[in-house]
């Protein structure tokens, strides 16, 4: 790999060697990416206070995310469809976690199924968990991440029904890909990539092998979806999960503080304080701008995540300083995986845990659990 220097290079990678139809839907954010563009603008606003002459010598970024140690308060989010930016790339993501010693999440979502990752890995992931209308087919998924001795599930909850982004309908988005010219043009100049796909475990939607419509296309995936996620989940769902799962439960994508009360009673361990990477709704305040009052309202109640817009090791600082005990990633490794699959990925990790480093030495702070408001000016 080229000399990589910060996420961005990974990205800039990662559009060279990735096809655009699925760099595009890694990137995009929902209708007109306000909410996407509002998770960078914001955490870009918040200036840190610069302090001299601390001894900075003895820092330590190793803290406990859900009770286990890590070394840096960092874990990967799910993504759908990681395989699609490289072959078996869910399993290279969760390598790379692994090694960093940090947390993997499997999604829903993914090309390569809880079985494949479980059977490629040597310790346990956390798998995210849609509940879609089809309750059984969601007690199928829970019964196969116990069998998989999974250490978390996460349960997305803002995603009942689906945001438009308007490059997959435009790019013909489909698994496997819709065979246009421009797609194959796109293709045959991305030979690596290619070659990665085809060996691969698999090319579609691994946890719902015989589920999907064969050969569905980004309209006919969409309207599949859109019958399948269920606009009537409620809270009485979330109970019911919680009773069928006795591990480590997350609910990920709260931003307001009634939800953040409610989900801090439910029994979960941890919420994540969440709008899908600007994904779903478009007009949502940033993450990080929802972060403080969800923080203040429960953080002592529950353990408080945070993902959207994570890029550097500034960004996991300001959100650590704003509440949050630790941050998903979602994009940041999703270009790490695209630009180099495992070592890729854990390139990403690497840079954001050296950026955290050298911040909280500039700031004077030399341990993750001392960041608070007070490293901000
Ligand atoms: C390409 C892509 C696919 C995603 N798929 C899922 C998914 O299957 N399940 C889920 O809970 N969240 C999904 N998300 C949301 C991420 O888990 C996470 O909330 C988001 O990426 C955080 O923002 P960031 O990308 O700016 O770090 C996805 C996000 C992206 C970018």
């Amino acid at each position: 790999m080229r000399t990589i220097t910060c996420i961005e290079d990974l990205r800039q990678l990662a559009r060279r060697k990735v096809p655009k139809m699925f760099i595009d839907y890694a990137e995009a954010g929902s209708y007109a990416e306000e909410t996407l563009r509002a998770n960078r603008a914001d955490l870009e606003r918040i200036k840190f206070r610069q302090r001299v002459l601390v001894d900075v010598s003895q820092r330590d970024l190793g803290t406990t995310i859900l009770g286990e140690p890590v070394p840096v308060p960092l874990a990967l989010a799910p993504i759908g469809l990681a395989g699609m930016q490289h072959g078996d790339g869910e399993i290279l993501a969760c390598r790379a976690a692994q090694a960093a010693g940090i947390p993997y999440t499997l999604s829903t979502m993914s090309v390569c199924s809880i079985e494949d990752v479980a059977g490629a890995v040597d310790k346990p992931f956390w798998f995210q968990l849609y509940v879609m209308k089809d309750r059984g087919f969601a007690k199928a998924l829970v019964e196969r991440a116990t069998a998989a001795k999974c250490s978390a599930l996460m349960l997305t909850i803002d995603l009942q029904v689906l945001g438009q982004r308007h490059c997959d309908a435009k790019n013909g988005l489909t698994v496997p890909p819709e065979v246009r010219l421009r797609n194959l043009i796109d293709i045959a100049t991305k030979p690596g990539w290619a070659l990665g796909i085809l060996r691969g475990r698999r090319k579609t939607f691994g946890n719902l092998a015989g589920y999907t419509p064969s050969g569905a296309n980004v309209a006919s995936l969409a309207s599949w979806i859109s019958t399948q996620f269920d606009p009537a989940l409620s809270w009485k769902d979330v109970e019911w999960i919680r009773s069928l799962w006795p591990g480590r439960l997350i609910i990920k994508g709260v931003l307001d503080v009634e939800d953040a009360r409610i989900a801090a009673k439910t029994g979960a361990d941890a919420i994540v304080v969440s709008n899908h990477g600007g994904r779903q709704l478009d007009g949502a305040p940033s993450s990080i701008s929802a972060l403080p009052k969800v923080a203040d309202a429960v953080g002592s109640e529950i353990e408080v995540m945070l993902d959207g817009g994570i890029r550097s090791g500034q960004d996991l600082m300001r959100a650590l300083a704003l509440g949050a005990r630790s941050c998903l990633i979602g994009r940041s490794y999703i270009y790490g995986l695209g630009a180099g699959g495992q070592a890729g990925v854990a390139k990403a990790i690497d840079i954001i845990r050296n950026e955290l480093d050298v911040t909280m030495a500039l700031c004077g702070v030399n341990r993750v659990g001392d960041i608070g408001r007070q490293v901000l000016a």
